[in-house]
C-alpha cells in the first residue's frame, strides 16, 4: 500500500534549465506538469484572444468561444456590450449552452430550469421557496473579469489584474492597424464561419511554427509548385524580408521589403488591381490614390499574437489547446468590409489552402505530429534554436530581427513564456 505521507510530491520541473538561449528541452512540449502549469501561469492570466464583435453583430447575440481547453461565451448584451461567460451552472456545474451560436436574451439551464441574462446575471429559478433568501444577486455565470478589444478584435483575461491590452499587444497593435486599413471601411469581418483542425501535438509546436520562416521552401513545396506560387521564392536564403520579436511574446514575417522590391499593388496575393477594380476604386476612394496603392502594395501581416492568434496573410487561426497532446486550430478565411470582391477570393484561396483538401494546413499538421512524437525520444534531449543567432540585429523600433528563415520569433517566445511560467 502506499504510504502518502512518504511519496513525493511531484516537482515542477526547473525552467531555468529546460529553457536556454539557443534551445529548448524536448520535455517541455510533452511534459503534463508543465502542461497543468502552463494554464495556470498562461491560458488563465494573460489577454488571450476570444473572437471578434462582428461574429456578435446584433444585440443578444452570441457565439461559443474558448480560452484555452475551456468553452467562454461571447454574448452581447441588449445595450451592445460584450461579455464573456463560462458555461457553467453555479447550481450543480452543467454546461448551460449547447448551441454553438444564436440570440438569446437568457439561457435555461436544462437540469433544474435556472435562468440567466446573456450578461451572465442570475434571472430566476423555479420554486424560489426552497431558498430562505433571493439567489439571484449572489449567484450568476462565471464571469471572464477582463474583456477588451482593439480594433473589433476580443480578448479576455481570467486575472483580475494586470498590464492592459493595449501594453499587451505593444508593436503587434500596429499589425492589426495595417490589418484593418485593407478594408476600404477600416475594419476586419470574421464572417465566413470556421474550419477546425485538430492535431495530436503540443500547442507550442503550432506556436513556433505560425513565424517560422525556414519551413514553407521545403514543408509547402508541393503547393508552391502546384498552384504556381511565388510565395515559396520569400522564404530563402537572401529574401530581404525578415522575422521580428516584438517582445510580449508576439513576432511577425515582415513580408514588405520583398513586396516593396516588387512594387506591384496585390502582387502580395497574387494578382494585380485590374483583376480586382472594385476595390481598387473603393480603396482610392477611402485613403486617396497614394496612400491606397502603399496599402495594396505591402499587404496583410503575418504576424503571431501570443498565445493564440495567428493573422495569415489571408486568414485566421486560433490555437486551442485540449491537452498537452492535443491541439485544435480554428481557421477562417479573413473578410474585409466593404471589400466584395477581394473576399471572394479570399474565401475561395482558403478553401484551396486550409479547406479539407487543402495542402498547406495538412503538411503543417504532419509536421506538429511528427515534432511531438520525436521530441519524445531522449537522444538528443534539445530542440536546437540557434539559427541566426550570429546575425541577429535589432530595428529602428527597438525590435530584435533576423533574416527570414532565423529563429528570432521562437527564441524570443521561449524567454517570454518563461517569464510567464516563473512569475509569482
Ligand atoms: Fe443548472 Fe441545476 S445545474 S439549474
Ligand atoms: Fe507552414
Amino acid at each position: 500500500m502506499q504510504d502518502h505521507q512518504t511519496s513525493p510530491v511531484p516537482q515542477c520541473p526547473d525552467l531555468q534549465s529546460l529553457i536556454q538561449i539557443d534551445k529548448v528541452h524536448g520535455s517541455i512540449y510533452t511534459d503534463p506538469q508543465i502542461y497543468a502549469q502552463e494554464l495556470r501561469q498562461i491560458w488563465q492570466r494573460t489577454w488571450v484572444y476570444v473572437g471578434h464583435e462582428s461574429e456578435i453583430p446584433e444585440p443578444n447575440d452570441f457565439i461559443m468561444k474558448s480560452i484555452g481547453p475551456e468553452p467562454i461565451l461571447m454574448t452581447r448584451d441588449r445595450d451592445g456590450q460584450i461579455h464573456l461567460l463560462h458555461n457553467r451552472c453555479p447550481h450543480r456545474g452543467n454546461r448551460v449552452c449547447d448551441e454553438h451560436r444564436g440570440n438569446a436574451r437568457t439561457f435555461t439551464c436544462n437540469y433544474h430550469g435556472w435562468s440567466f441574462g446573456n450578461d451572465g446575471n442570475l434571472r430566476g429559478y423555479p420554486f424560489p421557496s426552497g431558498y430562505p433568501d433571493d439567489k439571484r444577486k449572489e449567484l450568476g455565470l462565471g464571469k471572464v473579469p477582463r474583456v477588451a478589444s482593439y480594433r473589433g478584435f476580443v480578448f479576455g483575461s481570467l486575472a483580475e489584474d494586470g498590464p492592459s491590452l493595449e501594453e499587451h499587444l505593444g508593436g503587434a497593435r500596429a499589425a492589426l492597424d495595417n490589418l484593418c486599413d485593407t478594408s476600404p471601411e477600416g475594419e476586419v469581418e470574421i464572417t465566413a464561419g470556421f474550419l477546425q483542425h485538430k492535431v495530436m501535438a503540443n500547442w507550442k509546436f503550432v506556436l513556433e511554427n505560425e513565424t517560422d520562416g525556414y519551413h514553407p521552401a521545403f514543408t509547402h513545396a508541393s503547393i508552391f509548385e502546384v498552384a504556381d506560387s511565388q510565395i515559396g521564392s520569400l522564404y530563402v536564403d537572401g529574401s530581404t524580408a525578415v522575422t521580428r520579436y516584438f517582445g510580449n511574446g508576439h513576432a511577425e514575417v515582415d513580408l514588405r521589403p520583398e513586396f516593396r522590391k516588387r512594387d506591384e499593388p496585390m502582387s502580395w496575393f497574387g494578382t494585380s488591381a485590374e483583376r480586382l477594380p472594385d476595390y481598387t476604386a473603393r480603396m482610392q476612394a477611402a485613403y486617396g490614390a497614394e496612400r491606397a496603392r502603399q496599402i495594396m502594395i505591402d499587404g496583410t501581416p503575418h504576424i503571431m499574437i501570443f498565445p493564440n492568434l495567428f493573422i495569415a496573410e489571408i486568414q485566421m487561426f486560433v490555437i486551442q489547446p485540449l491537452s498537452v497532446d492535443e491541439t485544435v486550430q480554428h481557421v477562417t478565411a479573413l473578410q474585409f468590409k466593404g471589400a466584395p470582391d477581394l473576399n471572394r477570393r479570399l474565401r475561395q484561396q482558403t478553401m484551396g489552402s486550409v479547406g479539407p483538401a487543402g495542402f498547406l494546413l495538412a503538411d503543417d499538421a504532419e509536421m506538429y505530429e511528427r515534432s511531438h512524437a520525436g521530441v519524445q525520444d531522449k537522444s538528443p534531449e534539445w530542440v536546437y534554436l540557434g539559427r541566426g543567432t550570429h546575425r541577429e540585429r535589432t530595428d529602428e523600433n527597438g525590435y530584435k530581427i533576423g533574416e527570414v528563415t532565423d529563429e528570432v520569433p521562437s527564441r524570443g517566445m521561449w524567454q517570454y513564456y518563461r517569464a510567464l511560467m516563473e512569475a509569482v
